[in-house]
């Protein structure tokens, strides 16, 4: 599938048999930027995905041969749920793939949405404005379009890096994520689409139409790695 220019970004698809194709590829890309950034700036900034899908690159990360003292790690979007709940972001990331590395715990900065969707918003702003420009930023894609929590119909200040989300379509109601320019401010912006239920989100996305995942860009291409099913192709 070749490049396509969407608005000002390069928008960059691939295509891969199955998501266990995706992850390996995503683990891959991920950790060549981790080397080449701790190499120049002896840090490593990594923005992680909710959803299921990078549950698979989370587990394979594990086993990755990296200095993870120097990676520093932050969350595109949360859930406004108690700290333990097990349908937070912040908790499937620690179960897949952060309790089982070496990532100083200083070093990794939940969203605090246990707070409500204002005051984690308010508080996030801050530790955004100091990491970015991230090295690489992960994303999901939902069916109807949205990554993040930022979702079709919802509008928010553009002068805001992180915004508090109402009447999210996707359960809970309140959710915390990061902005359009926050999500876009990256060395690497990926994206992984699994699964025939993104078909949709797709073909809407390479039609140009106004979907919130087609927002994400800047001067960082997007890579979009997507397995056979996610664009409907058969073998
Ligand atoms: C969330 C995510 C959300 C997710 C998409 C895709 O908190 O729910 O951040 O944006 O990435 O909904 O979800 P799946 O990967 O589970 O299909």
């Amino acid at each position: 599938m070749k490049n396509q220019q969407i608005k000002d970004t390069i928008t960059r698809w691939h295509i891969f048999d199955d998501p266990d194709a995706v992850a390996a590829e995503a683990v891959q890309r991920i950790l060549n930027s981790a080397s080449q950034a701790i190499s120049e700036r002896g840090v490593f900034r990594l923005v992680l995905s909710g959803g299921h899908t990078p549950e698979a690159t989370y587990r394979l990360l594990v086993g990755a041969d990296t200095d993870w003292s120097c990676w520093e790690i932050y969350f595109g979007d949360e859930r406004c749920l108690p700290v333990e709940d097990p349908d937070r972001n912040s908790i499937m990331a620690d179960n897949t793939f952060l309790d089982s590395v070496a990532i100083p715990a200083a070093n990794i900065y939940p969203m605090p949405s246990e707070k409500g969707a204002e005051a984690a918003a308010k508080e996030y702003e801050a530790v955004v404005k100091a990491a970015i420009p991230f090295d690489v930023v992960l994303l999901g894609i939902g069916e109807d379009g949205h990554t993040g929590s930022l979702f079709p119909g919802q509008k928010h200040p553009t002068d805001e890096l992180v915004h508090p989300v109402h009447n999210s379509p996707k359960p809970p109601l309140d959710r915390v994520t990061m902005s359009v320019r926050a999500l876009s401010d990256a060395q690497e912006v990926l994206v992984l689409a699994t699964g025939e239920g993104k078909q949709d989100a797709i073909k809407a996305w390479k039609a140009g139409k106004p979907v919130p995942i087609s927002e994400i860009g800047g001067p960082a291409p997007v890579d979009v790695l997507m397995d056979k099913a996610a664009v409907g192709e058969s073998d």
